[in-house]
């Protein structure tokens, strides 16, 4: 971690920046609150800030004119978004990785939070975005950076590494049977002097070499997309990471919420708090949003909540 100050996003009043709202909705937000408040944190941390749904329902539960959220993200869309709104002055929003908490808990003169909650993968704003290349129904750059101005983009990714590094991502990231295949069709394009530059590029390749499932439920490019979004964003060590990490700066007592949304990140969560005698958890069996929720957002449908408490 570097010593220079993360940048925090400044409040509306100080920016002539256009308007623009997030349409993401935030998946289980009713059960964020039970499970975070329950122990009345003063201090929270949403790691995940996305378009703000979970940070907003915390603030409302803080009593009046005490406490502070203090929102992460990644991506410089979402710290431009928040210049653009008029916020809570509890609220303080700060574009960085959630592995980088303790830095932004000693921006604001503080060495532990209370509470903290990650809702991880990518929201609603970045997948609408097709210069991010996260939607493979929409054409463009194939990106898939949460922060797109620093790291490698996915398009690169693909050319500074070989047949069988690919391979082996495709399949440990994804979950692909047929990683091999893919991998060696984007090897032999790039051989031809006609690498995978986009997202039509990649969608072209998954659709010859994954057979359709038979039901139909699930796009050929899905699992490849997905781990190379993991790759080239580090996922999966960033989440280790921080999960290692947190009771170094989680008060005793206080909570942390992860919401995850396929079996790589599910299975990291539940080993950090099962392996580390610092935690205590809270939810033997993961919780899973009620079908009401699924019904009015599809999004929901895999994700799984686990919470602990810091001993
Ligand atoms: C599912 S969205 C969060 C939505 C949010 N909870 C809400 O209710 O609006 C996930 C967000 O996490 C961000 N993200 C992914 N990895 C991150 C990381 N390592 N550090 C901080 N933010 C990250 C993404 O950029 C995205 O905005």
């Amino acid at each position: 971690m570097s010593d220079s100050p993360l940048n925090e996003s400044p409040d509306a009043r100080r920016s002539d920046a256009q308007k623009t709202e997030s349409c993401h909705v935030s998946v289980m937000p009713d059960e964020v609150i039970q499970w975070l408040m329950e122990s009345d944190p003063a201090v929270i941390v949403d790691g995940t800030y996305g378009g703000g749904g979970h940070s907003k329902r915390l603030l409302d539960q803080l009593p009046m004119g005490e406490g502070v959220v203090i929102g992460l993200d990644r991506d410089p869309a979402v710290s431009e978004r928040v210049e653009t709104e008029s916020h809570d002055p509890r609220l303080h929003v700060f574009l960085a990785s959630y592995d980088q908490t303790p830095k932004a808990l000693a921006q604001l003169n503080l060495t532990v939070c209370d509470a903290f909650v990650l809702d991880l993968g990518l929201s609603s704003d970045q997948l609408a975005d097709r210069n991010r290349g996260f939607s493979f129904t929409q054409e463009g750059p194939l990106d898939l950076r949460f922060d797109p101005e620093n790291g490698t983009p996915a398009s690169k990714w693909l050319a500074i590494h070989n047949e069988k590094q690919i391979a082996d991502t495709i399949y440990q990231y994804g979950e692909e049977r047929f990683s091999r295949r893919i991998a060696r069709a984007i090897v032999a394009r790039a051989r031809e002097r006609n690498p995978v530059e986009s997202v039509v590029d990649l969608v072209e390749i998954c659709r010859r070499c994954v057979p359709r499932s038979r039901n139909h439920d699930i796009h050929p490019a899905t699992r490849t997309f997905q781990a190379l979004r993991i790759a080239v964003n580090d996922e999966l060590g960033i989440l280790e990471r921080t999960l290692q990490s947190a009771p170094n700066w989680l008060a005793p007592g206080g909570r942390v919420a992860v919401i995850s949304f396929h079996s790589l990140e599910d299975r990291i969560v539940k080993n950090a708090f099962r392996d580390d005698d610092a935690w205590e958890v809270l939810t033997k069996k993961p919780l899973r949003p009620t079908e009401s929720e699924v019904t009015a957002n599809p999004r929901s449908r895999s994700a799984k909540m686990r919470v602990a408490r810091r001993r």
